[in-house]
C-alpha cells in the first residue's frame, strides 16, 4: 500500500495527512489513492500485452461511480451483477459493449435492460435462464450474444464463502452438461454463442486453480469446435488475491504470464474480471476511537466505525492491517477493536497485538478498498460514511455522508403514516 504511508510519524495518503481529511470530512471515513488504483489497472492490463484481452472490473468490489469511472478512463469495462451494476456503469461511462454480466439470478426485468443497453456478453449459468434469454430476445427481435458460466469443479483454496467453482457451489453449470447446453443453445434462434466464462472465487493466492480452470475449459472448447461451435471470448473471471497480512498472491505480471501460458493455442480473446486486486489495497477505513475499556481479561477498544461500515471482519474473520494514524509507535497489548452495533460479532479486530489508544485517536483499517463500503449497510440505523478519493494532492468527496433524512427517506411519507397522523397533508 505504498500511497498510505508515513510522513514524521503521521500517515500520509498521496501527501495529503489522513488526520486532515479526518478533520475535514469526519469520520468513519473511506479513503482512496487514485495513483494506487490507477497503478494497478496497469500492472493488471499489461500482464496480458500481446494477447488479445478486456479487463471488465469488478464493480461488486467498488461500486463508487468515481472509482468505476477512474478504472473506465483506463480502458476497462465492467463485470455486472445485477441491473443495478448496469446502471451504474453506465452511469459512469462505461462502454456497453465492454459489459459483462454474470450471476445466478438475472430476471426477465435485468435480461431486457441488459439486452436494450447492447452488452458484450450475458454470462449465462442455467438452463432455464438460456430459456429465458431466448425468450426475451426473440420478443424484442434482438440476438442475445452469450457464453455459459462453466462450473469447473476447482478447489480454489480459498474461504469457503468465497469459492465459488467447486460443484457444490450455487454458480455455473457442471462442466459436463454444458456441452448439452451449448448445443441447445445453438438452436435457438435468438441467440449468438460467443464465449464461455468461469470464476472460481476469490482471494485466490496461487496461479494453479486458474490455470487448471483455462485446462478444463479448452478441453472443453475443443469439444464444442467439433461440434460447430466456435468461442469468440474466453472470460476467466477475477480473483486475484492481494497481501492483507501475510499472503503471498503472485503480482498481476506473474499471474497474467501463467495465464498466457495455459491459453497458449487458443484464438479467444481474454476477458478478466478483477475486482479486489484492482481496489483492495487502493483505499483505507478510518474510524475514531469512542473509549476503551477493560472487562476481565479482556481489553476493548471501542470506534465510530463498526460492521455495518466494513463486514468483512465480522463476515469472514478477515484480518485487516489496524494503523495509529498519528504517532506511529510499537504495538502494547492484545485488544478487540469493536463497533457500537448491538451484535457481538460486531468487531474490526480480535485479540490484535496494536499500540495503546485513547478516546480521540484515529486509527487507519488498512485494504478496505474491495467490498468494504460496497458491503455496507444501515444497521442499527447508522447513515452510511463518506467516500473520499485523493488525486494529485487534491480530495475529492466522491459520495456524501449519508443524513439523517436519508435513512428514512422511503419511509417518511407512507400513506400509513399519513393515516395515523405521523405526517401533515
Ligand atoms: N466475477 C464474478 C462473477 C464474481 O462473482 C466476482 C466476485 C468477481 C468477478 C471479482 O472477484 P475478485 O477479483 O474481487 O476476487 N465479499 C467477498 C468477496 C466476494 C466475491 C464475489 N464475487 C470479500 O469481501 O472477500
Amino acid at each position: 500500500m505504498t500511497a498510505f504511508r508515513y510522513k514524521r510519524d503521521s500517515l500520509y495518503v498521496e501527501g495529503i495527512a489522513v488526520s486532515s481529511l479526518a478533520k475535514k470530512y469526519k469520520t468513519p471515513l473511506y479513503i482512496y489513492s487514485h495513483k494506487t488504483l490507477t497503478r494497478q489497472f496497469d500492472l493488471f492490463d499489461a500482464a496480458f500485452k500481446g494477447i488479445p484481452h478486456l479487463v471488465c472490473f469488478a464493480i461488486k468490489s467498488n461500486s463508487n461511480l468515481s472509482i468505476v469511472k477512474t478504472m473506465a478512463d483506463r480502458g476497462g469495462g465492467a463485470d455486472i451483477v445485477s441491473i443495478g451494476e448496469l446502471y451504474r456503469a453506465r452511469q459512469a461511462g462505461v462502454p456497453a459493449k465492454k459489459i459483462v454480466f454474470s450471476g445466478v439470478g438475472k430476471t426477465h426485468e435485468e435480461i431486457q435492460a441488459a439486452l436494450r443497453a447492447d452488452i458484450l456478453m450475458f454470462n449465462v449459468e442455467s438452463e432455464q435462464e438460456l430459456e429465458v434469454l431466448q425468450k426475451v430476445a426473440q420478443k424484442r427481435g434482438k440476438k442475445a450474444p452469450v457464453a455459459l458460466r462453466v462450473n469447473p469443479d476447482i478447489d480454489a483454496k480459498t474461504h469457503p464463502y468465497i469459492a465459488t467453482g467447486m460443484k457444490e457451489n450455487k454458480f455455473g453449470t457442471p462442466i459436463h452438461e454444458c456441452l448439452r447446453m451449448y448445443n441447445k443453445a445453438k438452436n435457438f434462434s435468438h441467440l449468438d454463442i460467443v464465449g464461455i466464462s468461469c470464476h472460481i472465487g476469490s482471494q485466490i493466492t496461487q496461479t494453479s486453480p486458474f490455470t487448471a480452470a483455462i485446462h478444463r475449459l479448452r478441453i472443453l472448447i475443443e469439444k464444442l469446435e467439433k461440434n460447430g461451435i466456435f468461442i469468440q471470448y474466453l472470460d476467466l473471471g477475477g480473483g486475484l488475491g492481494i497481501t492483507y497480512s501475510d499472503e503471498t498472491p503472485p503480482a498481476p505480471a506473474r499471474y497474467g504470464a501463467a495465464l498466457k501460458k495455459a491459453l497458449k493455442g487458443l484464438r479467444c480473446t481474454l476477458i478478466l474480471e478483477p475486482g479486489r486486486v484492482l481496489v483492495g489495497n487502493a483505499g483505507i477505513f478510518v474510524t475514531e476511537v469512542i473509549y476503551t475499556k477493560k472487562q476481565g481479561d479482556k481489553n476493548f477498544v471501542i470506534v465510530d466505525g463498526a460492521m455495518n461500515d466494513l463486514v468483512r471482519p465480522s463476515l469472514y474473520q478477515a484480518h485487516h492491517e489496524i494503523l495509529p494514524v498519528k504517532k506511529k509507535r510499537a504495538p502494547f497489548k492484545r485488544v478487540d477493536v469493536v463497533g457500537p452495533i448491538c451484535e457481538t460479532g460486531d468487531f474490526l479486530a480480535k485479540g490484535r497485538r496494536l499500540p495503546r489508544f485513547l478516546p480521540g485517536e484515529l486509527m487507519a483499517v488498512m485494504s478496505a478498498g474491495a467490498y468494504g463500503f460496497s458491503m455496507a449497510s444501515n444497521y442499527n440505523s447508522r447513515p452510511r460514511t463518506a467516500e473520499v478519493l485523493v488525486q494529485g494532492g487534491k480530495s475529492f468527496l466522491i459520495r456524501q455522508r449519508e443524513t439523517l433524512g436519508d435513512l428514512v427517506r422511503h419511509e417518511a411519507g407512507s400513506l400509513y403514516l399519513l393515516q395515523h397522523g405521523l405526517v401533515k397533508r
